[in-house]
């Protein structure tokens, strides 16, 4: 009596209709033949009140099938979790649980998993079960071609890095890429191929394709590696540092000329003024007086200038 009111209560509420649950699927998936592909899925069972809680109907079946709108009854399954000795499908592994999560992960893809996949679940005494009829489709491609894509735009220059991804609107999870620059095959065999640092070596054509899968073979991506920035920075830094000294020593020299010149005039016009005009023995004596200051300025940035000017101020010294 007690068990059946419990059944009673319990379909009244499902009538009553809590009808919370749901199952949400990936969008369709396409792989190509033989690799790996995985159907993320959830689920939120019913609820039923019990003691005056509401909680979740406990789920004890959780079926995949394919192409049907129900997966009820007798419906042939690629997935049952109730099947006798777990004899399901190998390829066909059941990553979920019977809480909310009912991702599917289909490996070594063939042509016959092409199909509209749904998900049903059922608590024990089928008063609670759903399928979402939407499902998900899956697509099988044999050749697709492949395509590089560059984590870098635009010149790319040696000491840099660039990731070159093999990759098509199909999932070829679980496949091996080959790699090949200017046709010659490369070791790497994931889906991407990082470089760094790059080489002038590096520059070519690259392709990449899909091991034991024809008609996959990317069109080729030209890298090209241009000289480092840095080198060219040097190379402009050193260029024009070259000139800057060549031109400082030819104003130094100009300098020094044109020194030697100024104190052989001056030296003269001592020499002619020396004597009785008052007047040219007071400009000798500010000459004089001038000359260490100027001596001292320059003493740092002009040894050899220095030297010179030492000698000339200091004749110029003596003979005032
Ligand atoms: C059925 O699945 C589709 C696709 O995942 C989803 O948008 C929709 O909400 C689902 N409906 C229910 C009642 O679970
Ligand atoms: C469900 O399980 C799969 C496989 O373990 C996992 O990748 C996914 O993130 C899970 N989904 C949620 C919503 O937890
Ligand atoms: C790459 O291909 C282009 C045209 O397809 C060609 O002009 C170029 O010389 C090739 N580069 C190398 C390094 O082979």
């Amino acid at each position: 009596m007690a068990l059946w009111d419990t059944k009673v209560l319990c379909l009244m509420f499902l009538l009553t209709g809590a009808v919370s649950q749901r199952v949400i699927y990936s969008d369709p998936v396409c792989g190509v033949r033989g690799s790996t592909v995985t159907l993320l899925c959830t689920f939120t069972p019913n609820t039923v009140t019990q003691d005056g809680r509401e909680v979740l109907v406990e789920i004890i079946r959780v079926v995949w099938c394919q192409n049907h709108p129900l997966c009820q009854g007798s419906t042939p399954t690629v997935y049952d979790n109730k099947r006798l000795n777990n004899a399901n499908n190998p390829r066909y592994r059941y990553l979920g649980d019977t809480k909310g999560n009912c991702t599917l992960q289909i490996s070594g893809l063939k042509e016959e998993d092409e199909a509209t996949l749904r998900f049903r679940m059922e608590d024990e005494n089928k008063l609670s079960f759903f399928t979402n009829t939407t499902g998900v489709r899956v697509t099988v491609v044999d050749g697709t071609q492949m395509k590089i894509l560059s984590s870098r735009d635009g010149e790319l220059e040696r000491g840099e890095a660039v990731t070159l991804t093999c990759t098509t609107k199909c999932t070829f999870h679980q496949l091996e890429v080959t790699w090949f620059r200017d046709g010659h095959a490369l070791p790497d065999t994931g889906p991407s191929l990082h470089l760094s640092p790059l080489k002038a070596e590096d520059s070519g054509n690259y392709t990449c394709d899909l091991k034991n899968t024809v008609g996959t073979i990317s069109h080729p991506f030209s890298l090209n590696v241009e000289a480092g920035e840095e080198e060219q920075m040097s190379l402009i830094v050193g260029v024009v540092v070259g000139v800057l000294l060549a031109l400082c020593s030819l104003i130094l020299v100009l300098c020094i000329i044109r020194r030697k010149r100024a104190a052989d005039k001056n030296q003269s016009a001592v020499r002619e003024e020396a004597g009785p005009k008052q007047g040219g023995a007071i400009e000798a004596e500010g000459d004089v007086s001038y000359a260490p200051i100027q001596f001292k300025a320059r003493s740092q940035a002009r040894p050899v200038e220095e030297a010179d000017d030492a000698v000339i101020y200091s004749s110029v010294v003596g003979r005032g």
